[in-house]
């Protein structure tokens, strides 16, 4: 413990709450309000512990498959997206549901089905296994949409017809490395079709970008969130990648202080799904180790908001 020792804080701003995050929290919050609890909740609504045991608190019940939830119950989908599969089980079992999907998500799966709609073969550039690529592959039947992890997937690639092809992206990818797969798809595919804009969200650029700056100011990066919230380890990535070395923590209490020791400024953010008391409870944990002077370091100025569905109108 080094009390007496002086310590920038560089916050990064944008951080932490995304639009779509807000208005996930927002959907349950209505949905209990709506219903009474419980409301059923299928999947963690956005990747956060605190978060979800906050919503817990009030009346909200995780689960991981929809054959959980007592049909006569109302059910919300998570932030990331479900595959079609989901939405339709629940109106065959003639259940009430709510859809708190990202509207950026969901603006993915719509090309996906017009991709198909046209006859291309869909690229999705993600990562195997995370909610939303289940969620926008499954927009589609099974094997229409193939992965694309990496660059060196895009060399093993075999696509039926290279001049049909059409890509879309997980909207929480690092921006660079993304950049670097399709430069390696347009490379071998110059005819493929690309998104109008870029898939990758608003909120996730915005965060990369205020990370970068931050980075070539500070000796360290602590980055609030989860570990399987990937624009939180993206954030992580994006700072190492521009020399400051990053570690993600969920709560003060993981602070590695020795792996802080002998820094001079260290840069905060905190993932899109990280609620900004966590954020204020490093900071407060630094204050108490460091003679810390808190920085804000802008790089854009945020108001998006989106609107919560017709079912929730009446108690918004
Ligand atoms: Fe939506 Fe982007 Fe947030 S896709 S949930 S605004 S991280």
């Amino acid at each position: 413990m080094a009390a007496e020792n002086s310590l920038r804080i560089l916050l990064a701003n944008p951080r932490g709450f995304c639009a779509g995050v807000d208005r996930a929290i927002k959907i349950v919050e209505l949905a209990i309000k709506k219903f009474g609890s419980p409301v059923y909740v299928r999947h963690e609504i956005v990747h956060n512990r605190y978060v979800v045991e906050g919503l817990e608190a009030k009346g909200a019940v995780f689960v991981d498959e929809l054959d959980e939830v007592p049909t006569d119950m109302p059910v919300v989908f998570s932030a990331h997206g479900v595959p079609k599969s989901v939405p339709a089980e629940a109106e065959r079992r003639n259940m009430v549901y709510v859809d708190a999907t990202c509207p950026l998500v969901s603006k993915v799966h719509r090309q996906v089905e017009r991709h198909l709609m046209h006859g291309r073969e869909i690229l999705m550039i993600g990562h195997a296994g995370h909610p939303e690529v289940i969620g926008t592959m499954g927009q589609v039947p099974d094997g229409t949409v193939t992965l694309i992890e990496t660059v060196e997937d895009v060399a093993k690639f075999e696509p039926k017809n290279p001049e049909k092809l059409a890509f879309v992206t997980q909207t929480t990818l690092s921006v660079d490395d993304t950049s670097e797969i399709v430069a390696a798809l347009l490379d071998r595919f110059p005819s493929l079709d690309q998104p109008n804009k870029e898939d990758i969200c608003y909120a996730t650029t915005n965060r990369q970008i205020a990370v970068k700056e931050v980075a070539k100011q500070a000796d360290r990066m602590i980055v609030i969130g989860a570990y399987n919230s990937s624009n939180s380890m993206r954030l992580v990535e994006v700072s190492e990648k521009a020399g400051c070395p990053a570690k993600l923590v969920r709560r003060a209490v993981e602070l590695d202080w020795d792996w802080l020791d002998g820094a001079t400024a260290v840069g905060i953010s905190a993932g899109a799904s990280a609620p900004e008391v966590l954020v204020e409870e490093v900071i407060e944990a630094l204050k108490g180790h460091y003679d810390a002077k808190l920085e804000l370091v802008t790089t854009a100025e945020e108001n998006v908001v989106f609107k919560v569905p017709p079912i929730l109108k009446d108690v918004a």
